[in-house]
C-alpha cells in the first residue's frame, strides 16, 4: 500500500504483463479481475466471499449509483466503502457506457448525455463534471472518465465522431478531477474496430498523461478476433509504465489471450451473470447445470477447487436448486464461478513470475478442450 497511486511493472514474460497497482485503500495485484458490483453489490455475494476468491479490488456503476440511493446520499452516508463494508479499492464506471444500454430516450451533445432513468422515468443530465463529482461523492479510488462507446458494426464516420468527443471529455474529465494523490482517474480509448482511430485516440490520451488508460468499445459485437486485432494496435502506442484495463471482457478465454497482448485489469459480469442462470465456468470448460446429465451426478463442480461452492457442493444438488428457481443455486454458482476467474488470474501471475506463460495458456486452452469432467 502506499499513500500515492502507483504502478509497478514486475515482469513482461511472452506479452504478457505482471504488476502492481497499489493506492491507499490496497494493492492490486495484476493481470487482476474485478468483479462487478453494479449497485453497490456484487449480485448474490457476501463481500467476505468475494474477498475470500482472492478479488483486491471491485467495480461500482455511475449511473445506477447516481439514480439510487443517489451519490449524494451515498456521500451522507461516509462513502460508498463503509456503505457496503468493503475497505479495499473500488473502481467506478462512469455512466456512459449504462446510459446508452439501460436508459430510455436519450440525447447526447457536446456537453454531455440527458436521459431518463430506467428507475422512475425522470429526467436527468449528465456532463463530464458531473460523472466526475458523482464519482468523487461516492470516494471511488478508481475513476473513469465519461465517454462514448457505439455498438459495432457502426459507420467508420460515427465510431470517429465518438472517439473525437471521448477526447475532448477526457480532458474535461482531467481538469475536473484534477489532483489527488492516492487516486487515479482513467481515459479510455475507443475507435471501434478502425485501428487508425483506435491508435490516434491512444495517442492522444497518453499526451494527456492520465494515471492510467482503458480499452473501451469492444466485446460490443465484433468477433474476438476483431477485438484482438484491436488491442495489437492500441496498446504498443499506449505507455508502458501505466495499467491497461480492457473493459467489460470476457469469458476466461478472452482474458487469457488479452493478457497475452498486454492487459492489465478486466471486468465483467459474466460470472455473477452466467452463474444465476446455471452456467459455470471450470478448469474443463463451460458446464450448464441444468443439463439432465448432473440431475444424479453426486461428484462437485471441481473437487480440486479450494472454493466451498465448487468442492463441497454437488451437481446433483446445484441442478436441483438451479431449476428449481431457489436464490442458493444463483449464489453458489457465483460463488464458484468468482473463484474459478481468480483461480485463473492467480495462475497467470504465477506463470508471468515463473517465466512459463506461454505454456501456462496453451495447457490451459488444452484443459478446457478436453471437455467436462
Ligand atoms: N464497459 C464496457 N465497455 C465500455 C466502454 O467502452 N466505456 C465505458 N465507460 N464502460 C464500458
Amino acid at each position: 500500500m502506499t499513500e500515492n497511486f502507483q504502478f509497478t511493472l514486475k515482469k513482461t514474460d511472452a506479452g504478457a504483463r505482471l504488476g502492481e497497482v497499489s493506492m491507499p485503500r490496497g494493492t492490486i495485484r495484476t493481470p487482476a479481475f474485478m468483479p462487478v458490483g453494479t449497485v453497490g453489490t456484487v449480485k448474490a455475494m457476501y463481500l467476505e466471499q468475494v474477498r475470500d476468491t482472492g478479488a483486491d479490488i471491485i467495480l461500482g456503476n455511475t449511473y445506477h449509483l447516481m439514480l439510487r440511493p443517489t451519490a449524494e446520499r451515498v456521500a451522507r452516508l461516509g462513502g460508498l466503502h463503509k456503505l457496503i463494508r468493503w475497505e479495499h479499492p473500488i473502481l467506478t464506471d462512469s455512466g456512459g457506457f449504462q446510459v446508452m444500454s439501460l436508459s430510455g430516450l436519450r440525447k447526447l451533445d457536446e456537453q454531455g448525455v440527458t436521459f431518463k432513468s430506467h428507475v422512475d422515468g425522470s429526467l436527468h443530465h449528465m456532463s463530464p463534471e458531473r460523472s466526475i463529482e458523482i464519482q468523487g461523492l461516492l470516494d471511488s479510488d478508481i475513476q473513469m472518465q465519461l465517454d462514448e462507446c457505439v455498438a459495432l458494426p457502426a459507420e467508420p464516420r460515427e465510431i470517429e465522431r465518438a472517439m473525437e468527443l471521448s477526447l475532448r471529455w477526457a480532458e474535461r474529465c482531467k481538469i475536473a478531477f484534477g489532483n489527488q494523490p492516492g487516486k487515479a482517474m482513467f481515459g479510455i480509448v475507443q475507435g471501434g474496430d478502425v485501428p487508425a482511430l483506435r491508435v490516434r485516440s491512444a495517442a492522444a490520451l497518453t499526451d494527456l498523461d492520465l494515471k492510467g488508460y482503458a480499452v473501451g468499445g469492444l466485446a460490443v459485437g465484433e468477433p474476438q478476433d476483431v477485438m484482438l486485432k484491436m488491442l495489437e494496435e492500441t496498446l504498443p502506442v499506449l505507455p508502458t509504465e501505466k495499467p491497461r484495463y480492457l473493459m467489460g471482457v470476457g469469458t476466461p478465454d478472452d482474458i487469457l489471450k488479452s493478457v497475452a497482448r498486454g492487459i492489465d485489469m478486466f471486468d465483467c459480469v459474466m460470472p455473477t451473470r452466467s452463474g444465476r442462470h446455471g452456467l459455470a465456468f471450470t478448469r474443463r470448460g463451460k458446464v450448464n447445470i441444468r443439463n439432465a446429465r448432473h440431475a444424479e451426478d453426486m461428484r462437485p463442480l471441481d473437487d480440486q477447487s479450494n472454493c466451498t461452492a465448487s468442492r463441497d457442493y454437488s451437481r446433483a444438488y446445484l441442478h436441483h436448486l438451479v431449476r428449481a428457481n431457489e436464490a442458493l443455486g444463483g449464489m453458489l454458482l457465483s460463488w464458484h464461478n468468482l473463484a474459478y476467474y481468480q483461480e485463473l488470474m492467480q495462475g497467470i501471475r504465477k506463470a508471468i513470475a515463473e517465466g512459463r506463460f506461454a505454456d501456462f495458456m496453451a495447457e490451459t486452452q488444452a484443459e478446457w478442450a478436453r471437455g467436462d469432467l
